[in-house]
């Protein structure tokens, strides 16, 4: 029986018993609790855990499984055993709350041993300790021979990952016969000899983060036998690595290593290595996964380097991931035709990782060689080695371990908390690794460039390439997208992106790196997964408003330069939705005439309605033709020019409008300074535009409210009662002089006086130095000191006739102290002022006692 057949009788048996066929799904789990697809059951846990009702009681399956980092993980045995594989296929059939062990065990029973044929006699099987009843059906249903059942422990109970469904579990092992090992079962005997080829769990719980163990709503059967184990025994071959479904690329291993299996032991344990790790590559980058510095992108390029590692130490020559992933394309694409899809993908993607890690060692070898050769690997060369070179660490601790040599580990774990240290110290967290940051010259480097549609399509199809969680948000990349990426003073489009059972917000677009374009999504529905195929939808609208925007700034450059001159030149612009802002060079403000007849030009270009032409050309003769280049920009050699009417030519990048017609209204808002000789307009178009207009309606319709009398006369009415408003202040302001001088009379009529002190309440700052001065022109006084106490506030004031015989500020110092204020040296006049008006009558009969005994 070949692998095929195995396949197809493992199916059949289970559809005629009512199970319904399931395709594998991807190696990129939807759950979020384990790495990769581990076990035929991933695919289903929610129908085990019951949050979703399952659409069948029954299912079988043929699982692609990847066991490489988290709980499942073989990576470090790999070629070191007979029987483990990373990537492996998983024979599975399950019970959603339909059949259980009494069941289960009689269907594998009779597959292993009616179906594939497999001796009685060699087999063994294994319960949990705690599972009586596993037992009696084995003992008593099934007929097997009780010296032949064992009981484990932990070997008998089975989980999904950290958390999630588990449960006792009973195994059926085969023994490959006494040159494999030591006798005794399962249980006692070797490993080797004793080849577990089939799991039944009995599904009852749901592990807690916290320990505890919570029943499942019903009990379920997960079961999964590996096809890769069952297919050497069914072909008498003594390894995984014999059979039809690895050894064609073994023997590819071999000869492009020059060396032969089977011959010397560490020699096996590498084509042992190179075989697994070409089919888990070449799966894995089949299912989107790339190769990164963390999480499944991390075991993947840990996977692509050791087998480029591992071809170069047993003496290959030239690069090897092109023929091993063709190998096995070769070998396993009649199963799974998406190998033959995706080849071109799968080989760009391994063999770019290939090439980096080739620099890689150029750089890195000659330090790791230093380091062996002294002896000892040290942290920190560990450390740059994993940081600035990429040499993971598993990869030094392999390379020296093979010449004898340790690597200090806990200084590398140092060093590696110390970066993190550092890195939250930056402000950028535990998240921000400095592959994050680099994420799109990432994807520039492996993928290339985002292939932009926007100029023609506001709707497309794009697959997703690369997932990124910055501490900002969730950034995805797409192969294509009709989605703008900020810049050029255009800001980045928005709208929705969508698959089957996936669903997001664009909330931006960027561009991180030239040529790359970033989504920034907030996902509503499912998970965005490597692979999937999405529809994309620009906001339409907002769209239409940002592409009048931007042509309709192309118009203003242009009209500027018409009506100020040719020294206007951009020095920075914002093409948003709702407005444009244009900033330029200019000395002094515009004139409202200035203004309208930038509008007026702009206006007279809109209604022509004409088509706006986009051509790419060579840049240097865009430029000879008098292409106007934005200020800041960088170009490439080859450059698109935007013709906006029958002047406007600029070199552009933006999204414009098919027709000026669309810009529809033109008008600026506003217009300022920024800075010396730089002016900034605010301009609106489209709908905006008449909103402004209605604004400014408003605004005459309130006045009108207010000054009655219809629109045609109101500036003159507004001009009528601003006179009158000037004359009445004039008036007003003459009449309180006249107040202020009878004010003045009045005082010295009742205390005349060398010395005028007074407190005189309500009066301003201005009026009681006018008082001061009045008093001090008109009547006898040497000297006037006046305090006015209004809004809680002290005013003061003195002033003396000769300033050479009294000092005006230095009387007025001990009053201005006492109401907590400061005075000038002014001699003549000196003014001051407080808020302690508590203490101003106090400090008044101080300053007049003074003066008394002066006399
Ligand atoms: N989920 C079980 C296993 O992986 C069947 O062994």
């Amino acid at each position: 029986m070949d692998s095929n057949e195995l396949r197809r009788a493992f199916r059949d048996f289970f559809v005629e018993r009512g199970h319904t066929p399931v395709p594998s799904a991807s190696l990129i789990p939807f759950d979020r609790t384990v790495l990769f697809t581990v076990a035929g059951m991933v695919p289903f846990k929610r129908y085990f855990l019951g949050e979703e009702p399952a659409p069948y009681p029954r299912a079988t399956s043929i699982q692609k499984c990847m066991r490489a980092g988290g709980k499942h993980n073989d990576l470090d045995q790999i070629g070191q055993t007979l029987r483990h594989l990373t990537f492996f296929e998983m024979l599975g059939n399950f019970s959603f709350g339909d059949y259980f062990k009494e069941q289960a065990i009689p269907y594998a029973w009779e597959l292993v041993t009616n179906v594939l044929g497999l001796e009685p006699d060699r087999l063994w099987v294994t319960v949990h300790t705690s599972d009586d009843e596993a037992a009696a059906i084995w003992r008593d249903a099934i007929g097997v021979d009780p010296a032949r059942i064992q009981r484990l422990e932990e070997d008998n109970w089975w989980q999904m990952g950290d958390t999630g469904p588990c449960g006792p579990c009973s195994e059926i092992y085969y023994d490959k016969g006494s040159e494999y090992g030591a006798d005794g079962g399962p249980a006692y005997g070797s490993d080797e000899r004793f080849l577990e080829i089939w799991n039944l769990v009995f599904m009852q719980f749901d592990q807690q983060s916290d320990g505890d163990l919570v029943p499942l709503p019903k009990p379920c059967i997960d079961t999964g036998a590996g096809l890769e184990r069952i297919v050497p025994i069914l072909q008498g071959r003594p390894s995984v690595f014999e059979t039809d479904l690895v050894y064609p690329i073994l023997q590819e291993a071999e000869s492009l290593t020059g060396r032969t299996y089977g011959v010397e032991h560490r020699q096996d344990v590498g084509l042992r290595i190179i075989a697994d790790h070409s089919r888990a590559m070449t799966f894995l980058l089949a299912d989107g996964v790339v190769p990164t510095n963390e999480g499944r992108g991390y075991v993947l390029r840990r996977i692509i380097r050791r087998l480029v590692l591992r071809s170069q130490l047993l003496g290959a020559r030239h690069e090897v991931v092109e023929r091993l992933v063709n190998g096995v394309i070769a070998t396993m694409g009649e199963a799974y035709p998406e190998l033959i899809d995706r080849r071109e993908r799968i080989l760009e993607l391994g063999i770019r990782e290939e090439a980096r890690f080739e620099q890689t060692l150029t750089i890195g070898a000659p330090i790791l060689e230093t380091a062996i050769t002294s002896g000892k690997v040290t942290g920190d060369v560990a450390f740059r080695l994993h940081d600035t070179f990429g040499v993971p660490i598993e990869l030094t601790t392999e390379i020296a371990a093979d010449r004898g040599v340790d690597v200090d580990l806990d200084g590398f774990h140092n060093a590696m908390a110390q970066q993190r240290h550092r890195s939250r110290q930056a402000g950028l967290g535990d998240e921000a690794t400095s592959e994050q940051a680099t994420g799109a010259l990432w994807v520039l480097e492996t993928l290339g460039k985002t292939e932009f549609l926007g100029y023609e399509v506001e709707e497309a199809v794009g697959e997703i390439q690369f997932v990124e969680q910055e501490p900002a948000g969730l950034a995805l990349y797409l192969d294509r997208t009709p989605f703008y990426p900020e810049g050029g003073g255009q800001v980045g489009d928005t709208g929705w992106i969508s698959a089957e059972g996936f669903r997001a917000k664009v909330v931006n677009t960027d561009q991180p790196v030239q040529g790359v374009v970033r989504h920034w999504i907030e996902v509503v529905e499912g998970e965005p997964v490597v692979g999937t195929s999405l529809e994309l939808v620009v906001d339409r609208g907002r769209r239409a408003r940002i592409r009048a925007n931007h042509t309709a700034t192309h118009l203003l450059q242009w009209a500027l330069r018409e009506v100020l001159g040719e020294h206007v030149a951009q020095q920075g612009s914002l093409v948003a939705p709702e407005r444009l802002r244009f900033d330029f060079t200019h000395w002094s403000a515009l004139t409202v005439e200035e203004i309208e007849r930038v509008e007026q030009l702009i206006m007279e270009q809109v209604v022509t309605a004409a088509t706006v032409v986009t051509e790419i050309k060579d840049k240097e003769a865009a430029v000879n033709e008098g292409a106007i280049a934005f200020f800041g920009d960088q170009y490439q050699d080859v450059v698109r020019v935007v013709h906006a009417g029958t002047h406007s030519v600029e070199l552009c990048g933006g999204t414009h409008v098919g027709s000026l017609g669309e810009i529809g209204l033109f008008k600026v808002v506003s217009e300022g300074s920024i800075g010396a000789n730089t002016r900034r307009i605010e301009a609106v178009t489209q709908l905006a535009a008449l909103d402004a207009v209605h604004r400014l309606e408003r605004q005459l319709d309130t006045i009108e409210k207010i000054l009655p009398g219809g629109r045609e006369a109101l500036a003159e009415r507004v001009e009528n009662l601003a006179m009158r408003h000037r004359e009445l202040e004039t008036q007003l302001a003459t009449m309180r002089q006249e107040e202020l001088r009878s004010l003045v009379r009045n005082i010295w009529a009742q205390h005349p006086s060398r010395a005028l002190i007074e407190r005189l309440d309500g009066l301003s700052a201005q009026e009681l130095r006018f008082v001061a001065l009045e008093l001090r022109n008109r009547t006898e006084a040497e000297v006037v000191v006046l305090a006015s106490v209004l809004d809680a506030k002290v005013a003061l004031v003195a002033t003396v006739a000769d300033p050479t015989v009294l000092n005006a500020s230095e009387v007025l110092a001990p009053l201005a102290q006492a109401v907590g204020g400061r005075v000038g040296p002014q001699r003549e006049l000196a003014l001051s002022g407080g808020r302690q008006v508590d203490q101003l009558d106090q400090a008044l009969e101080e300053l007049r006692k003074g003066f008394d005994s002066q006399r």
